[in-house]
C-alpha cells in the first residue's frame, strides 16, 4: 500500500473514489457540501430521498456525479457528529478501507482525515488512519496455498489535511503510522505462525532477520547450555518436557549514547503451551500457540523502534519456550532453583510463563536497565476480569505505569491497571520452599504478577498481562491482533522525546 498527504479541494480530486463524511441524520461534513454545490444537490437530494442517515459505517458508493473529476464518491455515514470519538473514527476508517478494497476503487482521496476528533490533532487523525488501513488489509496467507486477493485491492490511498501548512506534520504522521504498522504486521505474521513451525528456534531466526535488515540491531542467544551455566533452573524446568530447546533471544537496539541506560523489554514466548503435566483442556488448545505473543510483541515494538531509528537504547528479550507433558517433564511437587537462588514449588505446570519470567527478569539486571517492562499472556484470570478490551497493568513504579498508560491512551491499545498490593503476596506462601507458583482461584493476575514483582526489585518495573487482548478467538476472524505492540511504540516514541503532533 502506497499512502500519502495532500491539501487540496475535494472538487478538484481526479482519481478513482473521493471519500466523504456524512453525519446523522442526513448532514454533509464541509468536504460533503463543496461536491453538493458543484453537483447542483446532487448529493443532498439522495440524502433527502432518504438513501443514507449518516449512521456511523453507513456506505454509499456513487458513480458518475455530475461535475465531479473523480469517478466515484464514498459517502461514510460518521454518526452524530458531537459523540465522533476516537474508537469511532478508527471504525469508520476500517469500514472504508474494506469497502474500497472490495468495490474495485485501487486508488482513492479520503477526507476523513478532516473529520473533528475531541483533542487529537491531524498527525493523530493521519496515523491512525495510516495504522487502522494496515491493520484492514492483514492476512496471513503464507500457508494457504490458493491465496484470495480481491481483483481490483486498493493500492494507494492520499489523506487530505486542512491546509498545506500540516503537510510536513502529515508526512511524519504517515511515516510513524507506517512504522508503527510494519512492527503490527511481524508480530501479527509471527504470532500466526503454528506452534510446529515457530518454536524457540524460529523466535531466535526471527531476531537475527531482524538484526540483519538494520545496522543498530544485532542478537544474541542464550541456549540450554548457557542457562545451565547461568543458574536458570526455573526457565530450563518449563523446557525440558519438549523436544525443542529453550532460547533465549536478546536483541540489541542501540540508537543513543553509548551509555544511556536502555529500555528493557521482555516478552514471554511460550511457542506452545499444553500445560504440562497439569495438561489443559482440549478445548481450544490449539490457540495456546498465541502463549508467545508477549514474544511477538516486543519483536514488532523492536522493529518499528528500528524503522523510526529512534535516539534511545532498547533491548528487547524473547523468552521462547515450549511446555510440554513427558517424562522429562517437571511435574507439580518439583522444587526449582531460580536464577535469582530463590526456590519455587511448583504447584501446577501450567503456571509456567512466570517460571520462564522470573529467570529472564533477573537475567536483564546486567543489562543496568533504565526501566523493565514484560509482555506476556499470562493469565486466564485476566481474561475473566478484563475481557478482550484491556491489558492488565501492573506495576511497582507509578511514573512508569503512568507513562504506559500515557501510550495506551494516546495509541487507543488499552491497557487498565490492577493492584499489587502487599496483602496478595501472601497467597503465594509454601510451606518447603520461598514460595509457590500458584496463588489460587482469588486475584489471578495480581497473584501472577506478585510473583515477578520478587525478581525485579532491582529496577523500575512494569507488567503487561496481553491475555485477553494478543488474538482474536475463535471462528474466521482468529488471528494475532498485533496487541501491544502499538502501546509499546507509542511508549517508546514518547521516551525518545521525537517530535510528533502540533
Ligand atoms: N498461557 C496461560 C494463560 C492463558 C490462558 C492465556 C488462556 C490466555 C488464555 C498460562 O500459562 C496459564 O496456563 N495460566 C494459568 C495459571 C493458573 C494455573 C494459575 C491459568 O490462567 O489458568
Ligand atoms: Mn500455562
Ligand atoms: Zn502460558
Amino acid at each position: 500500500m502506497e499512502f500519502s498527504v495532500k491539501s487540496g479541494s475535494p472538487e478538484k480530486q481526479r482519481s478513482a473514489c473521493i471519500v466523504v463524511g456524512v453525519f446523522e441524520p442526513r448532514r454533509l461534513s464541509a468536504v460533503a457540501e463543496q461536491l453538493d454545490e458543484i453537483s447542483e444537490g446532487y448529493i443532498s437530494n439522495l440524502l433527502r430521498r432518504g438513501d443514507l442517515e449518516g449512521k456511523s459505517g453507513q456506505m454509499l458508493l456513487l458513480h458518475h456525479v455530475p461535475n465531479i473529476l473523480s469517478e466515484r464518491v464514498l459517502l461514510v455515514g460518521c454518526g452524530k457528529e458531537r459523540e465522533l470519538d476516537e474508537r469511532q473514527y478508527r471504525q469508520i476508517i476500517s469500514k472504508t478501507i474494506n469497502n474500497l478494497n472490495e468495490t474495485g476503487s485501487m486508488e482513492a482521496v479520503c477526507f476523513l482525515t478532516e473529520l473533528h476528533v475531541k483533542g487529537r490533532d491531524n498527525y493523530w487523525k493521519v496515523r491512525q488512519a495510516v495504522e487502522a488501513t494496515q491493520d484492514c488489509l492483514y492476512s496471513f496467507d503464507s500457508l494457504k496455498t490458493r491465496k484470495e486477493e480481491p481483483r481490483r485491492p486498493l493500492r494507494k490511498i492520499v489523506f487530505n489535511v486542512p491546509t498545506r501548512r500540516e503537510l510536513p506534520l502529515g508526512e511524519r504522521a504517515v511515516a510513524h503510522g507506517l512504522a508503527v504498522a510494519e512492527g503490527i504486521n511481524t508480530c501479527k505474521n509471527v504470532a500466526n505462525m503454528p506452534p510446529n513451525i515457530c518454536n524457540p528456534a524460529y523466535l531466535a531466526e526471527q531476531a537475527k532477520i531482524l538484526a540483519n535488515e538494520y545496522d543498530n540491531v544485532s542478537t544474541d542467544v542464550v541456549d540450554e547450555a548457557q542457562m545451565e551455566a547461568l543458574g536458570m533452573g526455573s526457565y530450563l524446568a518449563v523446557g525440558r518436557g519438549s523436544a525443542n530447546e529453550s532460547m533465549m533471544s536478546i536483541i540489541h537496539y542501540q540508537g543513543g549514547d553509548k551509555d544511556s541506560k536502555p529500555i528493557v523489554l521482555v516478552g514471554k514466548g511460550l511457542t506452545f503451551d499444553s500445560g504440562g503435566i497439569s495438561i489443559k483442556p482440549g478445548e481450544a488448545m490449539d490457540e495456546m500457540k498465541y502463549d508467545m505473543g508477549g514474544a511477538a510483541g516486543v519483536l514488532g515494538a523492536m522493529h518499528t523502534l528500528a524503522e523510526l531509528n529512534l535516539p534511545i537504547n532498547v533491548i528487547g528479550v524473547l523468552a521462547g519456550c515450549e511446555n510440554m507433558p513427558s517424562s522429562n517433564a517437571y511435574r507439580p511437587g518439583d522444587i526449582l532453583t531460580t536464577m535469582s537462588g530463590q526456590t519455587v514449588e511448583v504447584l501446577n505446570t501450567d503456571a509456567e510463563g512466570r517460571l520462564v519470567l522470573c529467570d529472564a527478569l533477573t537475567y536483564v539486571e546486567r543489562f543496568d536497565p533504565d526501566c523493565v517492562i514484560d509482555v506476556a499472556t499470562l493469565t486466564g484470570a485476566c481474561v475473566v476480569a478484563l475481557g478482550k478490551h484491556a491489558s492488565g497493568l501492573l506495576s511497582t513504579h507509578n511514573p512508569l505505569a503512568h507513562e504506559l498508560l500515557n501510550a495506551s491512551d494516546q495509541s487507543g491499545d488499552r491497557a487498565w491497571r490492577l493492584p499489587l498490593w502487599e496483602e496478595y503476596q501472601e497467597q503465594l506462601e509454601s510451606p518447603f520452599a520461598d514460595f509457590t507458583n500458584l496463588g489460587g482461584r482469588a486475584a489471578g493476575t495480581i497473584t501472577a504478577a506478585c510473583f515477578l514483582s520478587r525478581f525485579t526489585k532491582k529496577y523500575h518495573w512494569a507488567h503487561l498481562d496481553i491475555a485477553g487482548t494478543a488474538w482474536r478467538s475463535g471462528g474466521k476472524d482468529k488471528g494475532s491482533t498485533g496487541r501491544p505492540v502499538s502501546m509499546l511504540s507509542q511508549f517508546l516514541l514518547n521516551k525518545s522525546g521525537v517530535e510528533q503532533g502540533e
